[in-house]
């Protein structure tokens, strides 16, 4: 029997080449596991009215973590249409699989690093190293939504100016959940040596939800005194991000802002080709790029793995195979610094395949 089992979701789109090109670097490094195939994305909405079918949830329940590759998600409205007509007008409702599985499995930590490695011809700025804590369970994705509005809610305090006909999103921010995510944060930068964290927010207009995640943070932060707290809202730090880059290190955000600010940072670190995310529960976790399906590109081999072979990477480290993903790492700056193999977004024609070899041959 392996040592590891894990669940292994191509999904939709690039999903499958960057998986396939991860594969050949987890390959290279002999990790023990087992990798269970499990089904997600648009095809599973469109035939079986589920993108996140009760199989996968029973794979995920049985194995150590997840790699996940991409999914397309549609808005309702076209999502309804792409069903197959014998199950159109059943009641079935498109809910992102990626936000449902984090719910589920309540993987409330999405930390994603954004580390410009030297000499990658795509950084912003030579230097910039920081990573993103994002809130991956409530906030505007909690799914508490409501159009039209039902009767009963109008008649409630403060809702005088909403008519029947709007469509309502609720933004749920719980005091468990903003400390947990705030905690992690905190004991990432303890762990790490990091020096600051800095709480995103916009508190001066989103009263009360973003405001009870800022009073939290003031409350952590002084369990860790050798950590400089610090908070920005969250437009202003997005031109702070820009003009001073090098002044961030550790930033804890709640889901929507933490979403938006860390397309920003993978911008800035080399684009989305670079971008690593951990969905990070106490029991589970899913490791994934923070791009999409980039459907014009699927099935090419053209787009870069790197973004998920640094998925992987955090993934080892999470399965406490430091030494693997040290090995990882390492190739991955060698390659990069070299620029001998290059995919089209770095200026190179190398496939995504031919990227994923060279990185395994220098592990
Ligand atoms: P996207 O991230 O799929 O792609 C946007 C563009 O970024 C691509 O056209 C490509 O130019 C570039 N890009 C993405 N990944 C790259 C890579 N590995 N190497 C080089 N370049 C890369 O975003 P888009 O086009 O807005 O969304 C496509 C679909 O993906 C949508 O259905 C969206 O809902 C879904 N999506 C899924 C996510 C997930 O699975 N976690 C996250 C974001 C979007
Ligand atoms: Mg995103």
């Amino acid at each position: 029997m392996a040592k590891y089992r894990i669940a292994w979701m191509p999904g939709d789109g690039i999903g499958k080449d960057v998986l396939d090109a991860t594969k050949i670097v987890l390959d290279r490094i002999k990790l023990d596991a087992e990798y269970i195939p499990a089904d997600v994305g648009w095809e599973f909405w469109c035939k079986e009215g589920e993108p996140l079918p009760a199989r996968t949830i029973d794979i995920m329940k049985e194995t150590d973590c997840a790699m996940f590759g991409a999914i397309t998600s549609k808005p309702r409205t076209i999502a309804d249409k792409e069903l197959i007509p014998q199950l159109q007008n059943k009641g079935y409702i498109y809910r992102s699989p990626i936000v449902r599985m984090r719910q589920l499995f309540d993987l409330f930590i999405c930390r994603r690093p954004c580390f410009a490695y030297p000499g990658n011809p795509l950084n912003y700025k030579e230097g910039i190293d920081f990573v993103m804590f994002r809130e991956n369970t409530e906030d505007l994705y909690s799914g508490v939504e409501y159009y039209p509005v039902p009767e009963e809610m109008l008649k409630v305090k403060g809702m005088e100016r909403v008519s029947r006909d709007a469509a309502i999103s609720v933004k749920v921010n719980t005091p468990r959940g903003c400390r947990r995510i705030i905690e992690a944060a905190f004991d990432f930068a303890r762990q790490r040596k990091r020096r600051k964290v800095t709480c995103v927010h916009k508190a001066n207009v989103v009263r009360a939800t973003d405001g009870l995640f800022l009073e939290i943070f003031n409350e952590v932060s002084q369990s860790y005194p050798e950590i400089q707290p610090d908070e920005a809202n969250v437009d202003s730090l997005c031109q702070w991000l820009l003009k001073r880059p090098h002044d961030y290190d550790v930033l804890v955000a709640p889901n929507l802002y933490g979403d938006i600010i860390s397309d920003l940072c993978a911008q800035m670190t080399g684009g989305l080709g670079f971008g690593s995310s951990g969905n990070i529960g106490s029991e589970y976790a899913v490791f994934e790029p923070t791009h999409g399906s980039a459907p014009k590109y699927a099935g090419m081999y053209k787009v870069n793995p790197i973004a998920t072979i640094l998925a992987a990477k955090m993934m080892l480290e999470w399965l406490g195979e430091t030494e693997s993903a040290e090995k990882i790492e390492r190739a991955i700056c060698r390659i990069i610094e070299e620029g001998h193999v290059r995919t089209y977004d770095m200026g190179g024609d190398a496939s995504s395949l031919q990227m994923a070899e060279a990185i395994a041959a220098k592990c």
